[in-house]
């Protein structure tokens, strides 16, 4: 009996092989039960739903039940049943069952109730066995491949593009320091600055902010790639949608203006959203009802006024709005929030960034639908970005979501070397050593496009989760690197 393989719990959940004899591994979430008999919710990781194991406890010693709790690991083999109680389909007769590992009740942190997410982040090693943590960790997979997959149906490339580099691409110098110098004693060049030369790479390197630069060095040959990496901003900023480390997913096409880059974008959120509803149903339930009760107990006014699914289904019906910048500095000036000074950030003048209470209000409020908005001032944006013909708008994108604000940030690319030239003199960006990306501009130059999506943020859209910190596995932010 002890041979059997091992049956997934996802997979025999699915079945309907009555009769038969089973193994199951996982770790127990719940154990109750009777002076005879006991019921145990094990469960693998494989789907949000338990296996119920029924043990007489005849089948077992006293001491080994004893030590069967809420976090221990089991392999239990068993006739499959169809269950007697409600609330499952089917259940396994334990016949025998290994401990592999046992979890102190009086140690263990996770015990069967809900827990908050802030404690959790503290067990960020443990939390993978609550429910909502691999419910998030299913669909984080799920995306990761959709992403993959529309890509590749599409004929793109994905391209590596390199995480150690020389180069700052979007030019606000929120890069981590890469290397191996002796900081405490550095060597020192004549006049009393660090000696690079002597460093590992013998230049000043930096972990990427984003692989934008290089994939379009590939897309000016390939015509259609895409990166996927992690990026890192040493960026001071302790909000629920900032990350010091995240990941991005940057496609880059050669022969788009600002339009196709657009129509791409939202073609490629709708295709994720769909994918997630499609394959992620269970998990995206049982996210759902997890909000529900949490909105239970917030006030009226800040409850969400959609379901978790209904708001996925919602995005997917309309087109996105489209409006240019200006446009959206005369919706926001004469908003509500801004005339009564509510906003924290009050819009005066053209040219003033939007922060993310505009870009919600202009998504959650006004045009109730995601927005794309183009055309922003070239003094906020940033140096590669194709100069409109009016001097001062870029052909900038930004996507705007419900619940999120900025999803992705995308640009047409300037194509001529020497206007790219001019903005990166006057923006101070070293010439010297972007040799190679002005070079593409001399060298058979063609209008391109390309964006970035911040993965976790669309991650937290899918989930509904309102902190960054909880859709990544071990998440990087200021004063936190622990795991
Ligand atoms: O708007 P960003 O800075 O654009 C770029 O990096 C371009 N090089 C992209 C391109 O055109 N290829 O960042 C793109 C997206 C944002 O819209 C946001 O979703 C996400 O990346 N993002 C972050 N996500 C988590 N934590 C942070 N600190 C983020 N900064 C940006
Ligand atoms: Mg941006």
């Amino acid at each position: 009996m002890d041979k059997l393989k091992r049956t997934k719990i996802v997979d025999l959940l699915g079945s309907g092989e009555f009769g038969k004899t089973v193994n199951v591994k996982g770790w127990v979430r719940t154990k109750r039960g009777s002076k005879n008999v006991a019921f145990i919710a094990l469960n693998d990781g494989s789907t949000i739903n338990n296996v119920q194991i029924v043990v007489d406890l005849g089948i077992i010693n006293e001491n080994e039940i004893q030590n069967i709790y809420t976090g221990a690991a089991l392999s239990v083999t068993g006739e499959l049943v169809e269950s007697q109680g409600s609330g499952q389909k089917l259940e396994v007769n334990a016949k025998q069952i290994e401990i592999l590992g046992t979890a102190d009740p009086d140690e263990y942190p996770l015990q069967p109730k809900r827990h908050t997410l802030e404690f959790l982040r503290e067990k960020a090693h443990l939390r993978f066995r609550t429910s909502t943590f691999s419910a998030i960790s299913r669909i984080r997979h799920a995306m990761i491949f959709a992403v993959h997959k529309f890509f590749n149906d599409k004929g793109f490339l994905n391209i590596h593009t390199p995480i150690i580099t020389g180069s700052d691409a979007e030019g606000a110098g929120e890069m981590f320091k890469v290397t191996t110098l002796d900081i405490e004693n550095p060597p020192k060049t004549e006049d009393g600055k660090i000696n690079y030369k002597e460093d590992f790479f013998g230049k000043e390197t930096n972990l990427t902010v984003s692989g934008q630069l290089e994939a379009e060095l590939a897309a000016l040959a390939l015509s259609e790639v895409y990166t996927f990496g992690p990026t890192f901003r040493a960026e001071n900023s302790n909000t629920t949608r900032h990350l010091a480390e995240f990941w991005m997913i940057e496609p880059e096409m050669a022969f788009y203006d600002i339009n196709d880059d657009m129509d791409l974008a939202e073609e490629m959120l709708k295709y994720l959203i769909d994918y997630a509803l499609k394959n992620c149903a269970d998990d995206l339930g049982f996210l759902g009802k997890r909000l529900q009760d949490e909105e239970k107990n917030k006030k009226a006014e800040e409850r969400s006024p959609m379901e978790l699914m209904e708001k996925l289904r919602f995005v997917l019906e309309d087109d996105f709005a489209r409006i240019t910048y200006t446009e959206a500095i005369d919706i926001l000036r004469n908003s509500k929030p801004n005339k009564k000074k509510r906003f924290q950030f009050v819009i005066e003048d053209w040219g003033s960034d939007l922060q993310s209470e505009h870009e919600r209000y202009l998504v959650e409020k006004h045009f109730k639908k995601p927005v794309i908005v183009t055309g922003y001032p070239k003094k906020i944006k940033s140096f590669y970005m194709k100069l409109n013909d009016d001097d001062k708008t870029v052909r900038a994108m930004d996507v705007l979501f419900p619940q999120i604000g900025e999803i992705i940030g995308g640009s047409q690319r300037e194509e001529s070397h020497d206007k790219l030239l001019k903005r990166m003199r006057e923006m101070n960006v070293p010439e010297e050593e972007m040799w190679w990306y002005l070079e593409t501009r001399k060298f058979g130059t063609v209008p391109h496009s390309g964006f970035g999506l911040g993965f976790e943020r669309l991650i937290q859209f899918v989930t509904g989760m309102g902190n960054i910190r909880d859709v990544i596995p071990f998440p990087r932010t200021p004063q936190n690197a622990e795991f």
